[in-house]
């Protein structure tokens, strides 16, 4: 077994070396504190790893993004949102016995309770999507209560599973229904994931959906390329929160909060905004570019850099050639788009971004097509909480069936005042 050595007050002290099966490397200091009595500072977490995973990869500085070993790009052409889910949750593709058996769990699940409707009532017409959100998917625990998953009964976990992945696009149509004043429109048995979503979004009492393939098409490639990104901001929220052995509505409600901020999921509508800004204002993108650089500016380019990526993000390059191909279709010319183009071109040749590897990330194309499908700003962080679901419970789940589980707690190094007496 290889070992890293750290030297302290002059004594050398040895920990493991673990290989990941991709050849990253970490130090496992798990007796760090024992051993040493030092504990490690990592602000941001940018060097720490959480735990060891099976679901995702990600080769920051080559670009590369694998759910359970297949690459995104294969994914997001040839897979379905649900097989994707499948995948995640529980490790391989299924098989069509477990494919019609989960879709069966997904379609019996699609129907809020109806007393949970009472709550969009209540409900103020301008409240954000993200607030609505993380409230009903927090509620599914007073309505549908549960303890933990039962260890002894798998089928209650896979129920759980299919109910929060279903449900969330009940949530997000009706609150989008809500917020423009019209009525529900009920989940349908007869539909597949991507499509019922869209009939309840854009079917209403005077004018049917018409059921259109190639939306049907792109929303299913939007829901795959957001579906897991290993540990980040809002996936280590689940797993930390779940660590207290909380239910896994009420870790993925967490997750839903933490993916709301701007840095995070909520670069999406922030994206969309800065580029309306840009259009409606006639900003030049140089001028832009300058402010983004600016540190005496509080502002950031949305839908560029990434923690991880410091190469372009493989989601990012799919979701640019899809708004293409996709506007093209429909002979729609949305001029975001050249706005964003510009912007990339601009980001790609100046120095301060290629130094600093600052790339678009998946936030910067996306808004474009959720635009291009009918879906309002405000809903695009909701879309990317659909989308993230499978990932969010895939995590729950592996991190819970860890040994030994430990519950997640971070140490800190005080650096408040000394001990005094009150005067
Ligand atoms: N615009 C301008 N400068 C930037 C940007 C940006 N979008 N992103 C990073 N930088 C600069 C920082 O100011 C910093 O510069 P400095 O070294 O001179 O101080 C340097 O690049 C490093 O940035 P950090 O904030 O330290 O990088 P970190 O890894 O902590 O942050 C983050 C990553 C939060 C994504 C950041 O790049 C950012 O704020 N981007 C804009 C928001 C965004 O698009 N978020 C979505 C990310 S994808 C997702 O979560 C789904």
């Amino acid at each position: 077994m290889k070992t890293a050595k750290i030297i302290i007050d002059d004594r050398e002290h040895e920990f493991p070396l673990v290989t990941g099966t991709e050849q990253e490397r970490a130090i496992d200091i798990s007796d760090l504190y024992a051993k040493t009595g030092c504990i490690t500072l990592d602000n941001g977490f940018q060097n720490t790893g959480a735990c060891a995973s099976a679901i995702t990869f990600i080769d920051g500085d080559k670009g590369i993004l694998r759910y359970r070993g297949f690459d995104i790009s294969e994914l997001a052409d040839k897979l379905s949102f649900v097989e994707t889910a499948y995948l995640l949750i529980y490790g391989s593709l299924p098989t069509i016995d477990q494919k019609s058996l989960f879709s069966r769990y997904l379609t019996e699940n699609s129907m809020l309770h109806e007393d949970m409707i009472h709550y969009f009532v209540g409900m103020p017409p301008r409240a954000h999507p993200m607030a609505i959100l993380s409230s009903m998917v927090n509620s599914l625990s007073i309505f549908y209560p549960l303890s933990f998953v039962d260890d002894e009964n798998p089928q209650e976990f896979d129920r759980i599973a299919a109910r929060l992945i279903s449900m969330i696009r009940t949530i997000a149509a009706f609150s989008y229904k809500k917020s423009i004043g019209e009525p529900f429109v009920y989940p349908r048995h007869d539909l597949k994931y991507c499509m019922n979503f869209l009939n309840m979004m854009f079917s209403s009492p005077v004018k049917p959906y018409e059921f259109d393939l190639e939306a049907e098409r792109v929303l299913n490639k939007l829901l795959i390329l957001h579906a897991d990104h290993e540990q980040n901001c809002s996936t280590s929220t689940v797993r930390l929160v779940g660590s207290s052995m909380v239910n896994l509505y009420a870790s993925v409600c967490a997750g839903i909060c933490a993916l709301w901020g701007p840095l995070h999921g909520g670069a999406n509508q922030e994206v969309i905004d800065m580029l309306e800004d840009i259009q409606r204002n006639g900003r030049k993108v140089k001028d832009v570019i300058a402010m983004a650089k600016d540190k005496t500016k509080n502002f950031r380019l949305f839908g560029c850099g990434h923690r991880v990526y410091k190469n372009y993000d493989p989601r990012a390059k799919i979701l640019k050639d899809t708004c293409a191909t996709f506007l093209a279709g429909r002979h729609a010319n949305d001029p975001l788009l050249s706005i964003a183009l510009e912007l990339e071109d601009a980001v790609l040749h100046d120095d301060y971004f290629i130094e600093r590897k600052l790339y678009p990330n998946v936030d910067f194309y996306s808004g474009i097509l959720y635009r291009a499908l009918g879906i309002p700003s405000a809903m695009f962080t909701v879309m990317f909480a659909i989308g993230r679901m499978p990932g969010w419970i895939a995590q729950w789940r592996e991190m819970h069936d860890t040994k030994p589980f430990r519950i997640g707690r971070p140490r800190q190094v005080y650096v408040g005042p000394a001990h005094r007496s009150l005067p």
